[in-house]
């Protein structure tokens, strides 16, 4: 009689950026190869890899007291016959290393990202003899040896996908901890992210997200030896037939070239969304963070990309309370806000990390008027982005539709402004996109209704996801009287 082992059950929770939820599919992907399936709780995992963040204070306090629970599950495993081997990855296993297993040596394995790759082999080193560091920074390109998904398991992870083009970051803003944990820019070649789309849309999806630290800087080699950018990019994957959507992110101001910039007005494929981080509103403190740009440079590109795309959502991030932030400086970033009119952002109290040249600084703002300017600043972000999602009540958008809605018989999808939409209809919508009449707004999503083509209200498109001509005003552009109010740079 043969024995048939059971297969390993793998637990991967991403904490973060999108970078790490690509990440945490690439670890299942070249587990997948030693015979690891996923398994969607961690009750009954073999392994199990918290991918962390290390950006902001939170999130590495988060994984120490996850940490602390995780021990209670390992003495359950053992008293039923099973070990269970804990990995952490990512930015704080990067940046801690082997002080981790120090503080909570429940854990086996600290992983950085720059060695996934390598996973099989230290996991099963770890099994055996626990306490394994990597956290190198390899010679060897480790996309090249990290395996693809299945198709099965792209389908599983729905009609959108990310793609790593780029890694790391050489901008060194003076707050950030991306440069040291991440380490320097990286391109990917063209050919290999070609291969990756199109291996993806094969399997179903219709809308690829470019992502990397700096992903506008990407400057990739090219089928023709040549040097490309993120714009020659783009143009080629828009010519990749099932490719439905684009989307890249984050960049960085200074990165916004000439010819991306026209990509947008150029591409309807490229979705009228971009997510670009100013950080402040302020010049001072602007150049305080080494951020290389200016207000007013930030304020030009995106006049440019509205006047490429007028539809286009723009989105940030802020920090509130850098080192010597005034109450001037403050206003200048609440100023900005409504200069631009974001659709939506992200706000963060500023948080020093170690070894950052801004956390030595000894003009640290107090965690009372962090608190204070951020709950100021939240207040304008909302306030914007309410009027935005607003505008978009009344019309048609197409919608890629992704999973479940919050309620039975509902669906949610993405608008292409990247607003999450709810909508009555069968789980066969999902991976479709299909015409949406926008008729209300609810918490963090929109509601709407299936356009039926069936004579009374047809969908009036001049395009993939291009909102009519005869629409009324559109969303994201702020009116030019505020903008010229509020604008002082
Ligand atoms: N403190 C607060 N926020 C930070 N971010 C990065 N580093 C810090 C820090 N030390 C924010 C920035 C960045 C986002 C990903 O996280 O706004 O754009
Ligand atoms: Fe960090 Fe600045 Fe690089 Fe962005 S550009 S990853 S904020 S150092």
């Amino acid at each position: 009689m043969s024995v048939t082992r059971a297969p390993r059950k793998l637990y991967v929770k991403s904490y973060g950026c999108q970078m790490n939820v690509y990440d945490s599919q690439r670890m299942a992907d070249v587990l997948a190869r030693d015979g690891y399936v996923e398994t969607a709780t961690p009750d009954d995992a073999d392994v199990l890899v918290l991918n962390t963040c290390h950006i902001r204070e939170k999130a590495a306090e988060k994984v120490y007291s996850e940490l602390g629970r995780l021990r209670v599950l390992k003495q359950k495993a053992a008293r039923d016959g099973r070990r269970l081997t804990v990995a952490v990855a990512g930015c704080v296993a990067q940046a801690e290393g082997e002080e981790i297993i120090r503080r909570a040596p429940v854990v086996d394995l600290v992983v950085g990202p720059q060695s996934y790759h390598r996973l099989p082999d230290l996991v099963a080193r770890a099994a055996v003899e626990g306490r394994v560091v990597d956290t190198d920074f390899p010679a060897e390109d480790k996309f090249d040896h990290l395996a693809a998904p299945t198709a099965a398991a792209t389908r599983s992870r729905g009609a959108a996908a990310f793609v790593t083009v780029q890694e790391g970051c050489d901008k060194f803003c003076t707050f950030c901890v991306v440069p040291y944990t991440r380490g320097a820019e990286f391109s990917r070649p063209v050919q290999k992210i070609l291969a990756e789309v199109e291996d993806l849309v094969a399997a179903g999806v219709k809308e690829i997200r470019l992502i990397g630290q700096n992903v506008n800087a990407w400057h990739g080699e090219g089928p023709d030896g040549r040097t490309w950018t993120l714009a020659r990019l783009l143009y080629r994957l828009a010519e990749v037939p099932g490719v439905a959507r684009l989307r890249y992110t984050t960049s960085h101001p200074r990165d916004m070239d000439d010819a991306l910039i026209a990509a947008h007005g150029d591409l309807p494929a490229l979705m009228p969304q971009l997510h670009l981080p100013v950080q402040s509103g302020s010049d001072r403190i602007l150049d305080a963070m080494n951020r290389k740009h200016g207000r007013a440079e930030y304020l030009r590109v995106i006049e440019r990309l509205k006047a490429a795309r007028p539809d286009i959502a723009m989105s940030s991030d802020f920090i509130v309370g850098f080192p010597g932030e005034t109450e001037q400086d403050f206003a200048d970033t609440l100023a900005l806000v409504d200069a631009v009119g974001f659709a939506s952002a992200y706000s963060f109290k500023y948080s020093p990390r170690p070894g950052t040249p801004a956390a030595d600084s000894d003009d640290q703002v107090s965690e009372a008027e962090k608190a204070e300017r951020l709950a100021r600043l939240q207040a304008r972000i909302d306030h914007h982005a309410a009027a935005f999602n607003a505008a978009t009540v009344g019309r048609t958008a197409q919608v890629l539709f992704e999973s479940a809605g919050r309620h039975d018989g509902q669906m949610t999808g993405k608008s292409p402004w990247m607003q999450a939409v709810q909508v009555m209809a069968p789980p066969s919508v999902k991976g479709e996109i299909l015409p949406v009449r926008i008729t209300g707004t609810g918490t963090n999503s929109l509601h709407g209704a299936l356009v039926v083509a069936n004579g009374t209200a047809p969908p009036r498109h001049d395009g993939p996801d291009r909102i009519t001509p005869a629409d009324p005003a559109l969303p994201g552009v702020p009116d030019p009287a505020v903008r010229a109010a509020s604008g002082g740079h």
